[in-house]
């Protein structure tokens, strides 16, 4: 039996992510789980979409570029800290480790698994939020978290949000091959699927 529960985005769990930009010439981060991939080829674009007047905001408008990374499980505690406390009223810039790519001003966490760097591509303006699309411009994870030159999720265990419950989780274990699995499935609904 499924219960309407109205209009409420359950789009969850999303990866909890930590964008970066450079906001007064110094780094900010700030925890960011409205993420989304478009564009899935060259160019390839990602969205962060932010509350309008955040403080990071300026910073990746005046200089054109922002980070994505992605903590590690064990990072629960500093991406809340950077997800309730201000940039504008605390300097956030040495909360981590920082590198830069080859964009110069994106600033990465090298505590992280994974880090994107990105140049602004458009500002989408929407009524509570501004979506920040960025032309992915290189991608860097930990050589430990690597299998066969590509992230492996086990390794990783990149940090989930939940709504919901307000909880962050860690990645489960690994169901079934994708582009595989449901190569023989038949046409017809069957009884034993679904929760
Ligand atoms: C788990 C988590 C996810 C968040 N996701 C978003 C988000 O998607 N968009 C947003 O605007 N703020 C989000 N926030 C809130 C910002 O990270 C928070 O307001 C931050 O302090 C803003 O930093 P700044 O003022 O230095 O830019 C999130 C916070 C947490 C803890």
């Amino acid at each position: 039996m499924q219960r309407h529960l109205g209009r409420t985005c359950l789009l969850y769990p999303m990866p909890a992510t930590i964008v970066g930009a450079m906001v007064d010439g110094r780094p900010n981060f700030l925890a960011i789980a409205h993420v989304g991939i478009l564009n899935n080829a060259a160019p390839q674009y990602l969205t962060v979409s932010l509350k309008k007047f955040r403080h990071t905001s300026r910073g990746i408008r005046e200089s054109g570029a922002f980070s994505i990374c992605l903590p590690g499980k064990s990072m629960a505690v500093a991406t809340d800290y950077v997800g309730i406390v201000s940039g504008a009223k605390v300097d956030k810039s040495r909360v981590f480790d920082v590198f830069y790519g080859e964009l110069g001003n994106a600033p990465m966490i090298r505590e992280c698994p994974v880090n994107m760097e990105l140049k602004l591509h458009q500002v989408i303006d929407l009524p509570a939020h501004e979506v920040f699309v960025g032309e992915l411009a290189g991608s860097y994870a930990e050589e430990s978290c690597l299998k066969e030159g590509k992230v492996d999720l086990e390794k990783a265990r990149p940090l989930l949000f939940d709504y919901s419950s307000g909880w962050y989780f860690s990645v489960g274990e690994p169901v079934a091959p994708c582009w595989r699995a449901g190569r023989d499935y038949p046409a017809q609904r069957t009884e034993h699927e679904g929760v």
